[in-house]
C-alpha cells in the first residue's frame, strides 16, 4: 500500500514587508537579514486574517490541483503554532470553511517540524485503512505576535514613527520579527495500491529539556493565564534562543537524515531533493554541507517568504510542484526541527 502526492497549494496575505520596511520600526540592517538568514521579505496577515483562512485557501487550491472536490478528502491534519484561538486548534475551522463538516479534522503542534509528523500519520492512517484522501495543512498568522504597532508605518504607507521605547522593543525582539513570515502550504495525499510509491522511513525525535529554545512563555501556567501585566512584560512574544536552535539544528538534523537513511537501506546520493524546513537559510546551507549535498539538491524559497513554520514544507512542496520539479519515481528527504522540540526527517518515493 502507497502513498501519492495528488495535489499542492499555497497562500499568503497581500501585505509584503521587505528587510527595508522592518529598519523603520527597530535597529536592524536590511543586509544583515538577507546575510544572516537568507530572508528578503515575508507577508504577514492583516486584521481579521487568520490561520484558519490562510490554511483553507491553500487548501481549496490543492484539493482543485488534485482533481477533487472537498467532498472526497476524509482525513485533515492540520499544523500551526499561531493558531485562531487558545483552543479549539484551527483543524474544525479549516474543515468548516472548505465545507466538510463530520470529517475528522485533527491538530498537529509540531511547529517547523509537523510536517514530519503529519506525513507520518497520513501513513499510518491509510495503512491502517483509515483514510484514502489525506490533506494536510500547515499555516501561520505570527503577525499577532510581532513587536510594533503601528503597521502603516511599517509598510511606508503613512501612520506614525515609533517612539524610542516602542523601537527599543521591537528591537529586544529582533530575532525572531526578521525570522517570521506568514502563510499556508496543504497537500493532498492519496492512498495508492502501488506499494513502490510513499513513505519508505521516518525518524522522528522530540526532546522536552530544550523547550526554552523558542516558546510563549504565558498560557494556562498563570492564573488568570491573560493579565495587563504579562502583556506589559511581553509574555506573549516568542522567547527564542537563537543561536542555540541554530546548533541543535545543524547538528540533529543531519543525523537524522544519516539514520534514516540508513535503516530505510538508501544511500545519500540516491536522494533526488532534500525539502527542508526553512529556518534560516545559513541552517540548510551547513545542514547541506555536513550531508556533502550539492545547493540544486536543496530547494530554498526562504527569501520571498520568511520562515512560515508548519507552513513552509508544504509552500515549498507547492512551488515545486507548479515547476515540474516532482517527478514520479523521485526519492525526495524531507527534514526539520521546531519547537517543543521536535525534529525528524522522512523519506518518500514520489
Ligand atoms: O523555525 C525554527 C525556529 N528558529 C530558528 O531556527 C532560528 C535559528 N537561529 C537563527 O536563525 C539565528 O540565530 C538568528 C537569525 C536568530 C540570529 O542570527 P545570529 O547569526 O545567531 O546572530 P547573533 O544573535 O549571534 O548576533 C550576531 C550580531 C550581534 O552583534 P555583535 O554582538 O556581534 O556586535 C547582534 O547584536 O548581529 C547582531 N544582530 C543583529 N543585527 C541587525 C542580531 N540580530 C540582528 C538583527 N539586525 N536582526
Amino acid at each position: 500500500m502507497g502513498l501519492t502526492i495528488l495535489g499542492t497549494g499555497r497562500h499568503f496575505p497581500k501585505d509584503r514587508a521587505t528587510n527595508a520596511d522592518l529598519a523603520r520600526v527597530m535597529d536592524t540592517e536590511p543586509d544583515w537579514i538577507k546575510q544572516r538568514t537568507g530572508i528578503e521579505a515575508r507577508h504577514f496577515a492583516g486584521p481579521g486574517e487568520w490561520t484558519s483562512d490562510l490554511g483553507a485557501e491553500a487548501a481549496k487550491k490543492a484539493i482543485a490541483r488534485a482533481g477533487l472536490q472537498p467532498s472526497d478528502i476524509d482525513y485533515v491534519i492540520t499544523a500551526t503554532m499561531t493558531p485562531d484561538h487558545h483552543f479549539p486548534g484551527p483543524a474544525g475551522m479549516i474543515g468548516a470553511k472548505l465545507g466538510i463538516p463530520g470529517v475528522p479534522c485533527l491538530d498537529v503542534r509540531q511547529q517547523c517540524a509537523s510536517w514530519i509528523f503529519q506525513l507520518q500519520l497520513a501513513h499510518a492512517l491509510t495503512l491502517a485503512g483509515q483514510a484514502r484522501n489525506v490533506l494536510i495543512v500547515g499555516a501561520e498568522a505570527h503577525a499577532g505576535f510581532m513587536p510594533w504597532e503601528d503597521w502603516d508605518y511599517l509598510y511606508g504607507r503613512g501612520g506614525n514613527p515609533p517612539s524610542k521605547e516602542a523601537y527599543d522593543r521591537a528591537t529586544r525582539h529582533r530575532g525572531l520579527a526578521v525570522l517570521f513570515g506568514d502563510g499556508g502550504g496543504a497537500v493532498v495525499l492519496k492512498k495508492t495500491d502501488d506499494d513502490k510509491r510513499g513513505v519508505i522511513g521516518i525518524d522522528v525525535h522530540t526532546d522536552g529539556r530544550y523547550v526554552d529554545f523558542i516558546y510563549i512563555r504565558s498560557g494556562f501556567n498563570h492564573r488568570p493565564y491573560a493579565t495587563k501585566e504579562m502583556l506589559d512584560d511581553d509574555l506573549h512574544i516568542p522567547d527564542m534562543r537563537g543561536k542555540d536552535l541554530f546548533k541543535h539544528a545543524v547538528t540533529k538534523l543531519p543525523q537524522s537524515v544519516r539514520a534514516l537513511c540508513e535503516k530505510s537501506n538508501v544511500k545519500l546520493d540516491e536522494v533526488d531533493l532534500f525539502v527542508a524546513h526553512q529556518a534560516n537559510d545559513r541552517i540548510n546551507g551547513a545542514v547541506r554541507d555536513a550531508l556533502k549535498v550539492s545547493a540544486d539538491k536543496v530547494p530554498s524559497n526562504i527569501a520571498r517568504y520568511g520562515n512560515t513554520s508548519s507552513a513552509t514544507i508544504p509552500i515549498l512542496l507547492d512551488e515545486l510542484n507548479e515547476q515540474g520539479r516532482l517527478k514520479p519515481g523521485m526519492l525526495v528527504c524531507f527534514l526539520a526541527l521546531g519547537a517543543g522540540l521536535h525534529w525528524g526527517s522522512a523519506l518518500m518515493r514520489l
